[in-house]
C-alpha cells in the first residue's frame, strides 16, 4: 500500500518586492515557505515538487531580480537560537537559518558569549551568512566557524559540513558555486573563542578608540561602534533599498598596483598577507565621479559610492545598466574589471 504523497504549501504568484533588500519588483511563479529539516523533504518526495527546479531565497540581501522566478522559490525560515556547548576555550551557538543576522550577533551579546559584534548590522538571514562568507571590520563569518547542517535538494538527506567543505574565500564559498541551488542551509553554528579579544585594527575602530580615549573596548562598546560607523555611511535597507556593497574590492599584482598609482597616485590601497594588494573600489567608482548619479530609479548611494540603491522604483535592469556602465567607466580609467557581489538573477 502506498502512502499519498505529504502535501506541500505552495503560494502561487507571489511578489518578491519585499523578500528582496534592493525591493526590487519580480513575482515568484510558486514559493514555499520552510521551517526545518521536514518541511524541505517533504518538498524532495512530493512528485511534482520535487522535480522542480528549486530556487532557495533567504533573506534577500544579497540578489537583483531582473525578471520574474518560475522555478519554485523556497523561503527559508527555520528559527532558533541555542547554546550547543561552552568548552573552556568556545562558546558553540548554533542558529536556524532563517533568523535575522544582526539578531543572533544582538543575542549572543546579551547572553555574555562575545565574538560576533565586528559583524553588527550586516543585512540578512543567518542562513545567507555563510554563503557569502559575509565580513566587516576586520572579521570574517569564516574566523568564527564552526559548522552548518545542510538538506539535500536531490536526496533530502541532512548533511553537517565544516569550513573546508564549504571552501570559504573573500565573498565566496562553496554555496555560490557547486552547491548552488542544490541544497537548503537549515542551522548554522559559531565557535566563539574564549579569552574574548577585541579586534580594533580596522582603520574607523582605530579612529573610535583615538576619539574617545577608550583603548581597551568591550564588546558591547565595540559592537556599539561598529552600528553607528554602518549607520553613517551604510544606508538602511528598510528606508532605501541596496544590497550592501554592489563590487568586491579587487585584489592585484604590486605590478598592477604600481600601474595604477602611476594613472592616480591618490588610490586608496591595502597590501595583503600573501603580497597582493586589495584597492578599494569605492574609492575607484568615487574617483571616477560617480557618487550619487542615476540611471533611472537607480542610483550610486552619497555617502558609500560602493552601494547601488533603489531610489524608488528601480528595476533589476536599472541597476544591472547602472553597474555595467560603472564597470566600463572604471575599467576605462584604472585598466581594472569589477566584479559585483551580489547575485544576478
Ligand atoms: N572610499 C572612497 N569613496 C567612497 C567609498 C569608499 O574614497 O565612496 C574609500 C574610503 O575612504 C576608504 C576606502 O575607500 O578609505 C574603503 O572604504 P570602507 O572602509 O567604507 O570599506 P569598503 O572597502 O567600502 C568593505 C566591505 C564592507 C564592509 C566594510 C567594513 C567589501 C566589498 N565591502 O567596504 O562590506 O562593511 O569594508 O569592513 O568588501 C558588503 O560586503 O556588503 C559590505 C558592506
Amino acid at each position: 500500500m502506498s502512502t499519498p504523497p505529504q502535501t506541500v504549501p505552495v503560494e502561487s504568484r507571489v511578489s518578491l518586492r519585499t523578500l528582496n533588500t534592493f525591493g526590487l519588483p519580480a513575482v515568484a511563479a510558486h514559493l514555499v515557505r520552510v521551517r526545518g529539516d521536514a518541511d524541505v523533504r517533504r518538498i524532495v518526495d512530493h512528485p511534482k515538487w520535487g522535480r522542480a527546479n528549486k530556487f532557495v531565497l533567504g533573506g534577500g540581501s544579497n540578489i537583483v531580480f531582473t525578471h520574474d522566478v518560475d522555478d519554485l522559490v523556497v523561503k527559508v525560515e527555520v528559527p532558533g537560537l541555542r547554546l550547543v556547548r561552552e568548552t573552556a576555550d568556545a562558546w558553540i551557538v548554533e542558529a536556524g537559518s532563517g533568523e535575522v543576522w544582526h539578531d543572533l550577533v544582538a543575542w549572543t551579546l546579551d547572553q555574555g558569549y562575545p565574538g560576533l559584534e565586528n559583524l553588527a548590522l550586516i543585512p540578512g538571514s543567518v542562513g545567507a551568512a555563510p554563503v557569502q562568507n559575509i565580513g566587516a571590520y576586520g572579521v570574517e563569518l569564516q574566523d568564527r566557524f564552526d559548522s552548518l547542517d545542510v538538506v539535500d535538494l536531490v536526496t533530502g538527506r541532512t548533511v553537517t559540513l565544516d569550513a573546508v567543505a564549504c571552501n570559504f574565500g573573500y565573498r565566496d564559498s562553496v554555496f555560490k558555486r557547486h552547491l548552488l541551488g542544490k541544497s537548503v542551509i537549515v542551522r548554522v553554528r559559531l565557535r566563539l573563542p574564549k579569552p574574548w579579544q577585541p579586534v580594533v585594527g580596522y582603520l574607523d575602530l582605530e579612529r573610535r578608540m583615538a576619539e574617545t580615549g577608550n583603548h581597551a573596548p568591550d564588546a558591547r562598546t565595540v559592537f556599539d561602534w561598529v552600528c553607528a560607523i554602518r549607520r553613517a555611511k551604510l544606508p538602511d535597507w528598510r528606508q532605501i533599498g541596496n544590497a550592501g556593497s554592489f563590487f568586491k574590492n579587487p585584489v592585484v599584482t604590486p605590478e598592477q598596483c604600481r600601474d595604477i598609482i602611476g594613472r592616480d597616485p591618490e588610490v586608496v590601497h591595502y597590501p595583503l598577507p600573501d603580497g597582493s594588494i586589495k584597492l578599494a573600489a569605492g574609492w575607484l567608482i568615487d574617483a571616477c565621479g560617480w557618487k550619487g548619479k542615476s540611471i533611472g530609479d537607480a542610483g550610486v548611494y552619497e555617502r558609500q559610492a560602493l552601494v547601488l540603491v533603489n531610489r524608488g522604483n528601480a528595476t533589476g535592469g536599472e541597476v544591472v545598466t547602472l553597474a555595467r556602465a560603472i564597470q566600463e567607466s572604471v575599467y576605462g580609467r584604472f585598466g581594472i574589471r569589477l566584479e559585483p557581489e551580489p547575485v544576478v538573477v
